[in-house]
């Protein structure tokens, strides 16, 4: 089966996830092309049996070139294998037991869009990013200061100023898992 990972970052965390999800599904016999919406533009998706859209979420929102690839593609979806996922701070708010933070970012990151372009997709991942303070600008470093004690306290540390909040095991047993789902 042919899969395309098309996705949208901004500070990169997207990139590592589309990656990994690209190494499951070689492992389980894919052939996979992974597009970094910013860099290049797809103007066909017709080879592909499976879609697999990423995109990071930044002040409530979906990257704009991964929604524009939503939007303008949500037609040919139909009669292929589609899955989306989403980095986001979801695995933070689950530690802190913010459980209306967790079905907010749910609803507004992959749940609107699915209901907006009339989406039929065989997954949907929901994943932690990363926060680093040292790619942010002054407005965002302000604006994400607030939750630093805690992602401290939690134990997300990796390096000076980056909290990395990815499950790296579930991000793989979603890929393993959605290889199984398209296979059928
Ligand atoms: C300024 C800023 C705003 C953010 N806003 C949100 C948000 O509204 N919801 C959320 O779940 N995560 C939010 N995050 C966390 C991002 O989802 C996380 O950094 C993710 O890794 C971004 O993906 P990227 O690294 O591929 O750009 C925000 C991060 C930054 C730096």
């Amino acid at each position: 089966m042919k899969a395309l990972i098309a996705y949208g970052t901004r500070y990169g965390a997207t990139t590592g996830t589309s990656e990994e999800i690209a190494k499951i599904l070689r492992e389980e016999g894919f052939d996979i092309k992974i597009v970094n919406l910013k860099e290049e533009k797809i103007k066909d998706i017709s080879e592909y049996d499976l879609i697999i859209v990423g995109s990071s979420m930044g002040n409530c929102r979906y990257a704009s070139e991964a929604e524009d690839f939503l939007k303008n593609f949500r037609k040919e979806f139909e009669g292929k294998k589609l899955a989306l996922f989403v980095s986001t701070m979801i695995t933070f708010f689950e530690r802190e037991g913010k459980i209306d933070d967790v079905t907010k970012t749910r609803k507004i990151s992959l749940e609107d869009r699915v209901a907006k372009y009339n989406l039929k997709p065989i997954a949907l991942g929901f994943f932690g990013g990363v926060i680093d303070y040292n790619k942010m600008g002054f407005i965002a470093r302000k604006g994400m200061e607030i939750f630093k004690p805690q992602l401290e306290k939690d134990g997300f540390k990796v390096a000076e100023g980056i909290y990395d909040l990815r499950n790296w095991d579930e991000i793989r047993n979603w890929a393993k898992e959605l290889s199984r789902k398209a296979g059928q």
